[in-house]
């Protein structure tokens, strides 16, 4: 039996989990949770050598089943196309982790358009579409959960980091929406927001870093709680609350520029 043989099978009695972006980061430490809890495992990102990577590691150590999808997910046909795919291979999803996400720091002046274009197509329209492929399924069999990743960048507007901070700002939106959608179906939708975690995307250590594994652990948590949208450490539960709801989002964008800019000239010198 193949790995998509053994997992479709599997399926019936328990839908593997999706994750996006598995390959890295935060996504990697989500994956290793779902694992050690005996899930199986579908793992989608661009580098298909990574991705096997992360795989073999993970059927080693946890006995689980692990398919990977190498798919640009910014590409227009992606969502439909891993859709079709799980569902030819007979796979049922009962967990969707979207994950994958990219950042573009700097003045959007300066970015080139195509790269805006591409970055909405990940972090905002891949969300969305992917979210609306799996549902029907999950809400037929009365069971699921959809774990969106936004961003603490999703609370105020982000300048030189305008695009991220806007399509976070759409996914944390769309699934607090999605999650009145959902109540009572026995679907469990939300959102979590990481602040500043050490990941590939957002090397280096620093003051109130926190790590992949406690973003993890937040995701783990929220699956088992109802809220509809959760930030992920004290610190940035805070910062979220005051950003949102306490500063007017003239002075909360000032304060955010003043991070960004400072992030921008880091990276360019
Ligand atoms: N790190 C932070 O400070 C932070 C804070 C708040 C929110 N987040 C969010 O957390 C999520 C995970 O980010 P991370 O920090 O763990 O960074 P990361 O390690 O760079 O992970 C991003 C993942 O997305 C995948 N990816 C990127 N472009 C893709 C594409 N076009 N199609 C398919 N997969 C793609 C990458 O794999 P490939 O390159 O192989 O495709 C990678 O596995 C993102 O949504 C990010 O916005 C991060």
């Amino acid at each position: 039996m193949t790995s998509t043989e053994r997992i479709g099978q599997r399926a019936i009695d328990q839908g593997a989990a999706l994750v996006t972006g598995a390959g890295t980061g935060i996504g990697a430490a989500i994956t290793e949770r779902l694992a050690a809890q005996g899930r199986d495992l579908v793992l989608v990102a661009r580098d298909s050598v990574r991705l096997e990577t992360a795989a073999e590691r993970l059927r080693a150590e946890h006995r689980v089943d692990v398919l990977t999808v190498p798919l640009d997910l910014s590409r227009p046909d992606a969502p439909a196309h891993l859709a079709k795919h799980l569902k030819d291979a007979g796979v049922e999803i009962d967990i969707l982790v979207n994950n994958a996400g990219a950042a573009l720091v700097g003045p959007v002046g300066d970015i080139d358009p195509a790269r805006i274009r591409e970055l909405v197509d990940l972090n905002a329209t891949a969300v969305a579409e992917t979210t609306a492929l799996f549902l029907p399924a999950m809400l037929a069999r009365g069971r699921g959960a959809i774990v969106n990743i936004a961003s603490t960048a999703a609370y105020a507007p982000a300048p030189y980091n305008a695009a991220y901070a806007a399509s976070k700002a759409f996914v944390l939106s769309f699934t607090q929406a999605l999650w009145h959608e959902t109540r009572g179906t026995g679907v469990r939708v939300v959102a979590v927001s990481p602040g500043a975690i050490e990941t590939p995307m957002n090397p280096g250590r620093a003051r109130g870093k926190r790590q992949p594994e406690q973003v993890a652990e937040t995701v783990m948590a929220a699956l088992r709680g109802r809220a509809p949208a959760v930030v992920d450490g004290r610190a940035y539960v805070l910062q979220a609350f005051v950003f949102s709801r306490v500063l007017p989002s003239r002075t909360a964008a000032r304060l955010t520029g003043n991070f960004f800019r400072r992030a921008a000239q880091s990276k360019q010198s």
